[in-house]
């Protein structure tokens, strides 16, 4: 099926969503990158600690530094997509929940045994990773269905070395992680979507216990 561009609600953006690897140059605008921003965080989040943060790539110069982080179409694709959004899951959101439930702890508004919480928070380094990351990937996908809705073709890439993706748009690198980088634009003339490859979705779900297949 050819890429399709008219507005659609979101089960038709789910539905017609899919990766496009191959963009032509036009630009996108600022405004419409702002408008997917806007969707994005929209998303939910654990105790509403909203990790997410984006930079906008448009100018030549920086899709050159973000390509020399990767390799093959990854690489093609930043260079000729008309913008590309770096995904950042931002560790400094788990300090400012651990701030505001030790505020709430110290105020009577939350149970002393919160403090536990606190402190995981703080020092166990992979449950803070474990916190911003996926909830990172929820806004993006949040943005990747806005980009449908606009018309927009989409690719989320994480096959990037992070850490050069991070010094290429000047990233304070213990403080965040790598999360992606979404190419955003306009399907290159005559892209045509490769057929849907799900696994059966009778496979994917159960009945009141994992393993029983009769409702
Ligand atoms: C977290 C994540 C990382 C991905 N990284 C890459 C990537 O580096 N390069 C690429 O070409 N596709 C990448 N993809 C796209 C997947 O290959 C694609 O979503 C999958 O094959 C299903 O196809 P669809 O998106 O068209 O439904 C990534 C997708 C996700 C969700």
């Amino acid at each position: 099926m050819l890429h399709q561009t008219e507005p659609c609600d979101v089960l038709e953006a789910m539905a017609r969503r899919h990766s496009v690897r191959e963009f032509r140059p036009d630009p996108v605008p600022d405004a419409m990158l702002l408008a997917l921003l806007e969707a994005a965080h929209q998303a939910p989040s654990a105790n509403n600690h909203q990790p997410w943060e984006f930079v906008l790539v448009r100018r030549p110069e920086t899709k050159a530094a973000l390509a020399a982080a990767t390799s093959g179409r990854n690489a093609q694709v930043v260079q000729t997509a008309g913008a590309s959004v770096v995904c950042l899951a931002s560790l400094r959101q788990a300090d400012a929940l651990a701030d505001r439930i030790e505020a709430q702890v110290k105020a009577g508004q939350a149970p002393p045994e919160r403090e536990a919480m606190v402190k995981r928070l703080r020092e166990d380094q992979l449950h803070r990773q474990m916190l911003v990351l996926p909830n990172t990937y929820t806004a993006v996908g949040f943005m990747l269905l806005a980009a449908t809705k606009f018309g927009l073709a989409t690719l989320w890439m994480t096959g990037f070395d992070g850490e050069k993706v991070k010094e290429a748009v000047g990233v304070p690198a213990d403080d965040y992680l790598f999360a992606g980088v979404v190419a955003v634009g306009h399907a290159a003339e005559g892209w045509t979507q490769p057929p849907r490859n799900r696994r059966p979705l009778e496979e994917i779900y159960y009945f009141e216990q994992f393993g029983r297949r009769e409702p």
